[in-house]
């Protein structure tokens, strides 16, 4: 048993992280599972998807597919079917200790330069204990510039929006941003001064009774699972659902604000460019919409 944050949680030996290749199932972890000539290396081409897993289950997996599918279709790559994912997806999962919760991705390249097939594999891996602390200390989250309007984007039609690509650099440099200054995540705020998304997160806020999120289709940002799941449940905790604009200034005035996403499940904002929220932290309704999740 271990202690964390004050809570006490069951430790298991989950092991080196593990990767499974479509058509060959798990291989040893430090085994090349790429050619240097795929074009998810070369040029960031490609789609990939992280669950959340416990009790042996990946969370979501229709859901996770289904945005994955969209997105290959979108992006004109041929992805294997579903039953093949599904298989890919038990065999790298198998066996997983039930007391260890798992980050599991799911990658699918456009494959070898000019010749393809995808690449499609798996990989399984312990969620690391800061994003399992930040659902009980909170999180401190600075707001960065992304240099486009809120819906510039979207407006764009050659430019497909919404999808998780493998081009990773915006989020990567964004995470860079947050280390170098002292924060523990980003906020994006558009050029017309409203709140977006963080790099790998959803932005969720209570405004009185109503549980809120930042409009996919409008602005061109992830349209995640987390953040439709707790809007969908949001009932179950006597709050209606909405999808507004809000600015920074505005979000320090609700009545609490959390980051959202499949693994970290939901991180609440403590300080957002070093202020305090208008409410005292923890809020109440962190664990209350923590507890609509699996996340243990
Ligand atoms: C840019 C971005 N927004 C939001 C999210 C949260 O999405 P989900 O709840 O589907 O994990 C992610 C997840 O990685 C992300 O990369």
């Amino acid at each position: 048993m271990t202690e964390l944050s004050g809570t006490t949680e069951l430790t298991h030996q989950a092991g080196p992280p593990r990767v499974a290749v479509l058509g060959r199932g798990l291989v040893p972890a430090g085994e090349p599972v790429l050619r240097g000539d795929d074009l998810g290396v070369l040029h960031g081409d490609g789609l990939f998807e992280t669950m959340h897993l416990w009790d042996g289950r990946p969370w979501l997996v229709g859901e996770h597919l289904a945005r994955l599918t969209r997105a290959a279709s979108l992006l004109g790559l041929r992805l294997p079917p579903a039953t093949a994912l599904l298989d890919l997806l038990a065999a790298v999962t198998v066996d997983w200790p039930t007391g260890v919760e798992g980050s599991l991705r799911l990658v699918c390249t456009r494959g070898p330069e000019g010749v393809g097939p995808p690449t499609v594999y798996a990989t399984l891996g312990e969620v690391p204990q800061p994003t399992r602390r930040a659902r009980h200390l909170g999180i401190a989250v600075a707001t960065l510039p992304l240099g486009v309007t809120a819906d510039g984007r979207a407006g764009l039609d050659w430019l497909p929006a919404g999808f998780k690509s493998t081009s990773y650099a915006l989020s990567s440099a964004a995470r860079r941003w947050a280390v170098a200054h002292g924060v523990d995540d980003v906020l994006w705020v558009s050029t017309d001064g409203y709140a977006l998304e963080g790099p790998t997160a959803n932005l969720v806020w209570l405004e009185g009774d109503t549980l809120c999120t930042v409009p996919p289709t409008r602005t061109g940002i992830l349209p995640g699972v987390t953040a439709a799941w707790l809007l969908a449940h949001a009932h179950e905790l006597g709050f209606t659902s909405a999808e507004r604009m809000i600015s920074p200034g505005d979000l320090r005035e609700a009545d609490a604000a959390w980051l959202t996403s499949s693994v970290r499940g939901v991180a609440e904002i403590r300080t957002l460019d070093g202020i305090p929220g208008h409410r005292a932290f923890p809020s109440p309704h962190t664990r209350r919409l923590q507890q609509l999740l699996p996340h243990p």
